[in-house]
């Protein structure tokens, strides 16, 4: 049975995105497999893994509105071993679409629910706020992962993600489990980075992945390329981090 992983945090900009496209793709280099379901309209994680948005005629969207099956907004990537649902922009009216549909947190659950067990992994990249499309990730979740930058304000907000992870535990899927935090942009020249770190360790009650990912300008260039870190420059310390970041994942026995 694999794992499906919602990567969450209602704050923009603190790393969901680059750690959806490369954490899969090092889960996929390790020869999992694995299916990468981009959940944010901006669809950053389906240009950053190399697929043109225009020319995607079925995304996530589609998906959703009943306009096509799983199977056929499926598609394959440049990377072997891992394949995408795309999104784009329509996907921010989907809110309001899917408005008095019964059921509709469970739309992606039920969707995925058919092709699940053909993967070894499940990465779902949300968007940068706790909305409808949110809750289907944590719906279709077994675990949510959450990036945290480590800059002054990483513990802002994040109550109220872990309430509404609770929330969605009791109310909608008594599976959900919190897989923990990751440290993201982690400066090691900062003090302010390191106490971030202690700071969160101290007032937190979950797993916390012993990887950090440092801050990396080759993570920050790749997506303009179209390729995963792992690919545009292999030997970067980003691309060894999210590698070890994939091993943790992979070594987790208690989920
Ligand atoms: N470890 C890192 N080192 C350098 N830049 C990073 C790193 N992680 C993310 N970034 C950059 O920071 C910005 C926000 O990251 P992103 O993954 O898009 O966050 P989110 O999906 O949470 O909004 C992007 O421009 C990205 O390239
Ligand atoms: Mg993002």
């Amino acid at each position: 049975m694999g794992r499906i992983i919602a990567i969450a945090n209602q704050k923009g900009g603190v790393g969901k995105t680059t750690t959806a496209i490369n954490l899969s793709a090092c889960l996929a280099e390790a020869k999992k497999k694995v299916l990468t379901i981009d959940l944010d309209p901006q669809g950053n994680t389906t240009s950053g893994l190399g697929v043109d948005k225009n020319e995607t005629d079925n995304t996530v969207y589609e998906l959703m509105l009943g306009e096509c099956t799983v199977k056929e907004c499926i598609q394959k990537t440049q990377i072997e071993e891992l394949y995408l649902i795309a999104s784009d922009v329509n996907l921010a009216g989907a809110e309001i679409e899917l408005l008095g549909i019964n059921d509709k947190e469970y739309i992606l659950k039920n969707a995925v629910d058919y092709i699940k067990d053909d993967y070894d992994f499940i990465i779902i990249d949300c968007p940068p706020s706790l909305n409808m499309l949110t809750v289907n990730a944590m719906t279709t979740a077994d675990t949510v992962l959450v990036p945290i930058q480590c800059e002054y304000y990483a513990l802002e907000g994040l109550s109220q993600l872990i309430h509404t992870i609770d929330l969605v535990q009791q109310r909608l899927n008594p599976n959900l489990q919190l897989e923990g935090v990751v440290f993201t942009m982690y400066d090691a020249r900062t003090n302010l980075s390191l106490q971030v770190v202690e700071n969160v360790k101290n007032n937190l009650n979950t797993t916390i992945y012993k990887t950090i990912i440092p801050r990396n300008i080759r993570l920050a260039e790749a997506p303009s390329h179209g390729l995963p870190i792992n690919l545009y420059d292999s030997k970067s310390a980003g691309a060894e981090s999210y590698r070890l970041l994939a091993q943790e994942v992979m070594n987790r026995k208690d989920i």
